[in-house]
C-alpha cells in the first residue's frame, strides 16, 4: 500500500467506520516495519500521538489516555486512546476510550484531564466541532470510567460555550479538587487575540461556574494558551502551560511554541490567581517537547508526562506512517523554589546489563559502547573542569551523531541535532544550549530509546528532550574531550512489556 499523501479535511475528518479496514491492517503492517519504533515509550501503532490526557491513578493502576488520529501521521478528527499500567513502565493498550462520535466532539476529542471521584475516573475534555463554514465550537464535556472499564460519555456539555469576551478557541479542561471544591482551568483566548487562562468552580463538576481569568502574570501570553495545568508540590503551586505566539523577549526560547511553567506561592481562589509567581521558564531545553500534563498522584507524588512532538512540524517518521510519543514518566519537585524534573524510580526495572564506566577525557574519542541496539540508559558524572563531547545515535567514524557537547569550566551544555541522518525542523535551529553553573561537576542521565533522546541535567534541574532519526549502522556512542575525569554506567534497557 502507498501511504496517503493528499491529506484533504474531507480524508482527514472521515470518521474511523467509514474506513476500509483493510487500510488499517496494511498501514499497522507498514508501521510495524518502521525502523524508527520505540522500545519502552508509548508510541501510537499506527498514525499521529499528540498531549497526553487523563493522567491519573484509579482501580489500582494508572490509567493514561492520549489524542491520537490512527489513520495517518497528520492532525485529523482526535480521540483518546488508552493505556493502564501498576508500574508507571510497562503500559497496556486498552483501545480507544473516547471517540469523536457525538454531535458535540464530532471534530475530535480534544485534550483533558483525570479525576476521580466516588468510585468512578471522570474524564474532562473538550469536545470540538466545525460547522459548515469550517468555524469552530468547543464544548467542555465529561465522559465517566466505572471499575469494570466501561466508559460513558455525558449528553450534554458542562460548560456549552466560552463566556463573554472570549473565542472558541477555549480548550484542554484541567481538573483537580482544592480547598472543598472542583476547579477547572481552560486555554482560552480573548476577542482581541490574546492567550489567557480561566477559572471554573463549583462544589460539583456539573454546577461550575465562571470565575474569571486566572491572575498569573502581566506579561502578554500570546495568541492562545494551550494546556494549562496547575499542580501542588509540597503545597506550593507550579503551574504548566503552552503560550502560543509568546514573545522571546518575555522568555528565550526556539521550538516553534515552547512549554512553559511558573512557581508560585500560593493559589488564591476569591479572585484565581497566583501569587509571587517566578519569571515564565522553559520546562525542556530540547527540541520537542509539549502539552506535559502532571498530576497530584495519591502516592504523594507529582508525576508528568509529555507529548515528545510539536504542532506544526513534520517529522521523518511521517514517511512510515506514524508519528511522535510520549516521555517517559517524570517526577516534578521543588528544590529551593526550582523546579526538578527526574525519571520516576520505576524506571529502574527495565535496567538489564549494567556496564561501569570511568577514565579521563582525552582527544582520541573513547568508545563507551558499541553496537547497542540504542536503548540504553547512561549516567555520566563530569569533573568541575570537563570540556568534552558525547556522540549517541554515532557511526562507527562519528560522520553521524547526536551531539552534548559540555564545559563544565566555563558552565555550558549543548546538544546538536545538526549531523544526524535524518535532520529535520531545521527552521528552528538543530542545535539547544543552556547555561550552567561555572566550575561545578555536572551529572548527565541519559534515556535513549530508538528515537528518542531524554537527557536529565544535574538530577533534573533541567531536561533536553529530543527525537533523533539514526540509520541502521548509528548505534555507538563515544566520548571525547580535552580535560576532565568521568565515572559512571551503563544499562542496556528491555523493552516495554505491553500485555
Ligand atoms: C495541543 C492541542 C490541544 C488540543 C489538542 C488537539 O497540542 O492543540 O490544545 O486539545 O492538541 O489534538
Amino acid at each position: 500500500m502507498d501511504l496517503i499523501k493528499n491529506w484533504t479535511d474531507d480524508l482527514r475528518y472521515l470518521p474511523y467506520d467509514q474506513w476500509d479496514t483493510s487500510y488499517q491492517t496494511a498501514l499497522n503492517e507498514i508501521v510495524r516495519g518502521s525502523k524508527w519504533r520505540q522500545g519502552y515509550h508509548i508510541q501510537p501503532e499506527s498514525g499521529l500521538l499528540n498531549d497526553p490526557n487523563g493522567f491519573s491513578y484509579f482501580n489500582g493502576k494508572w490509567q493514561l489516555f492520549y489524542q491520537l488520529y490512527p489513520m495517518g501521521p497528520v492532525h485529523g478528527v482526535k480521540s483518546w486512546a488508552h493505556v493502564s499500567s501498576s508500574n508507571l513502565v510497562d503500559w497496556t493498550s486498552e483501545g480507544i476510550a473516547l471517540l469523536p462520535d457525538s454531535a458535540y466532539d464530532q471534530h475530535g476529542v480534544y485534550s483533558g484531564s483525570g479525576i476521580v471521584i466516588d468510585d468512578e475516573l471522570v474524564l474532562a475534555y473538550t469536545g470540538n466541532v466545525r460547522d459548515s463554514n469550517w468555524q469552530r465550537a468547543s464544548y467542555q464535556m465529561l465522559a465517566h470510567m466505572t471499575s469494570d472499564g466501561e466508559i460513558i460519555k455525558d449528553e450534554q456539555p458542562i460548560i456549552p460555550a466560552p463566556p463573554k469576551g472570549y473565542t472558541h478557541e477555549f480548550r484542554d479542561p484541567q481538573v483537580f479538587f482544592y480547598q472543598e471544591k472542583y476547579w477547572l482551568l481552560i486555554g482560552a483566548q480573548t476577542e482581541a487575540l490574546e492567550g489567557k487562562v480561566l477559572v471554573y468552580s463549583g462544589d460539583s463538576l456539573e454546577s461550575l461556574h465562571f470565575s474569571g481569568p486566572l491572575d498569573f502574570t502581566n506579561q502578554s501570553l500570546g495568541f492562545m494558551v494551550e494546556c494549562p495545568n496547575l499542580v501542588f508540590i509540597d503545597e506550593q503551586p507550579v503551574f504548566l502551560f503552552c503560550p502560543q505566539g509568546l514573545s522571546k523577549k518575555i522568555m528565550a526560547y526556539q521550538n516553534i511554541y515552547p512549554n512553559t511553567y511558573i512557581v508560585a506561592e500560593t493559589f488564591e481562589t476569591d479572585r484565581p490567581s497566583l501569587t509571587k509567581p517566578s519569571p515564565l521558564m522553559n520546562l525542556d531545553y530540547g527540541f520537542d517537547v509539549y502539552a506535559t500534563q502532571a498530576f497530584n498522584a495519591p502516592d504523594g507524588r507529582a508525576l508528568a508526562v509529555s507529548w515528545v512532538g510539536l504542532p506544526e512540524v513534520e517529522y521523518p517518521s511521517d514517511s512510515e506512517g506514524w508519528a511522535h510519543c510520549l516521555s517517559i514518566i517524570k517526577e516534578l519537585q521543588l528544590k529551593d523554589g526550582q523546579l526538578y524534573q527526574k525519571p520516576v524510580k520505576e524506571l529502574v526495572e527495565l535496567r538489564q546489563e549494567q556496564t561501569p564506566i570511568e577514565g579521563r577525557l582525552v582527544s582520541q574519542p573513547l568508545a563507551l559502547a558499541e553496537k547497542t541496539n540504542n536503548c540504553y540508559e547512561l549516567m555520566l558524572h563530569f569533573s568541575n573542569d570537563s570540556q568534552g563531547r558525547l556522540h549517541l545515535y554515532s557511526d562507527m567514524q562519528r560522520d553521524h551523531s547526536f551531539t552534548i557537547d559540555f564545559d563544565t569550566k566555563n558552565g555550558m551544555i549543548s546538544v546538536d541535532r545538526t549531523h544526524t541522518s535524518h535532520t529535520f525542523a531545521q527552521d528552528y535551529g538543530t542545535t539547544r544550549s543552556l547555561a550552567l553553573e561555572k566550575e561545578s561537576p555536572l551529572s548527565l542521565q541519559i534515556f535513549v530509546d530508538h528515537s528518542v533522546c531524554e537527557i536529565f541535567v544535574n538530577g533534573g534541574q533541567a531536561v533536553f528532550t529530543a527525537r533523533v532519526f539514526p540509520n541502521e549502522a548509528e548505534k555507538n556512542v563515544y566520548l571525547e574531550g580535552t580535560s576532565g575525569d568521568f565515572t559512571g554506567d551503563f544499562w542496556c534497557l528491555r523493552n516495554m512489556k505491553n500485555d
